[in-house]
């Protein structure tokens, strides 16, 4: 961490903590408070180093995306390659659920994709994907659209910015309840929502940006965006009592500091993109 913040301030810089806020966003949109829902993290006993805060920057990740899929960290700071998209996308209508133009997984995650939706159901909970792979056009589209209509801090603690999101990598699905189509912060307190904060790792599943941990996921809380790490990936990170971001961190936790010459976003001490 202290190389970290050496090598930033080195190269200008501002490390900051993202904001907190008590309202949390809908679907990368607009949503309501939901302060006392449960979460996937165990409270934690771990005395790994603490999370590295929160900072944006450009740094392009060293790893292959399409080979390190399950461990390769995409945060605020790291970016995936402008020009990187999978080769492998399915439609999810191989995972069983209904053909929808536009929503496509790489083929790794189908077949527990299909189990998680499978195991839902059967629990009486059935689920719906709203989202699923982004390229990084389509992320530039969303988050210039988002800025549009919240301006740039509020928008950044919501919606990433090209390059910084795990939906570029294939891996990466928004749900929310059958028959729904769209979804809030208040959908973690739902019996859908508890069920995929519960169940959702069994299958290899995470959630990125838990309850209550803004400060080291960098983004608001989002019941609905699960990443997609491999049910083996997945029972460490939860084991772990991190967060996916600090358990990647920890895997690699010098990539930042190696790269930050490359890095040129500067912040806003609320965490918002400086004009
Ligand atoms: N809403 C998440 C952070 C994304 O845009 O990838
Ligand atoms: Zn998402």
């Amino acid at each position: 961490m202290y190389r970290l913040r050496r090598a930033l301030a080195a190269t200008g810089i501002v490390l900051v903590g993202v904001s907190v806020l008590s309202l949390v966003g809908a679907l990368d949109g607009s949503g309501s408070d939901a302060a006392s829902l449960t979460t996937t993290l165990p409270s934690t006993t771990s005395t790994l180093p603490p999370a590295p805060e929160c900072t944006e920057a450009d740094v392009q990740v060293l790893e292959d995306p399409a080979t390190a899929w399950a461990t390769v960290l995409v945060d605020t700071a790291r970016a995936v390659p402008a020009d990187f998209g999978p080769t492998d996308l399915r439609n999810i209508a191989d995972a069983g659920f209904p053909l929808t133009d536009g929503l496509a997984v790489r083929s790794l995650v189908v077949g527990d994709l299909d189990a998680l939706r499978t195991a839902a159901k059967a629990d009486g909970v059935p689920l719906t994907i709203l989202a699923a792979y982004r390229s990084y056009a389509q992320q530039a589209d969303l988050f210039t659209k988002r800025v549009d209509e919240l301006g740039n801090t509020e928008a950044g603690s919501r919606v990433a910015r090209p390059g910084h999101s795990e939906h570029q990598l294939g891996t990466t699905i928004d749900v929310t309840s059958e028959g729904l189509t769209d979804v809030d912060s208040s959908w973690g307190s739902t019996p859908e929502g508890q069920w995929v904060a519960t169940n959702a790792h069994k299958y290899g599943f995470l959630l990125s940006y838990p309850v209550d941990a803004s400060a080291r996921t960098c983004y608001d809380y989002e019941p609905w965006h699960l990443r997609y790490v491999g049910r083996d990936e997945a029972a460490k990170v939860v084991a772990s009592g991190l967060s996916l971001r600090e358990y990647l961190w920890q895997l690699d936790p010098i990539d930042i500091a190696a790269g930050a010459t490359t890095s040129t976003t500067a912040v806003s001490a609320d965490g918002g993109s400086a004009p």
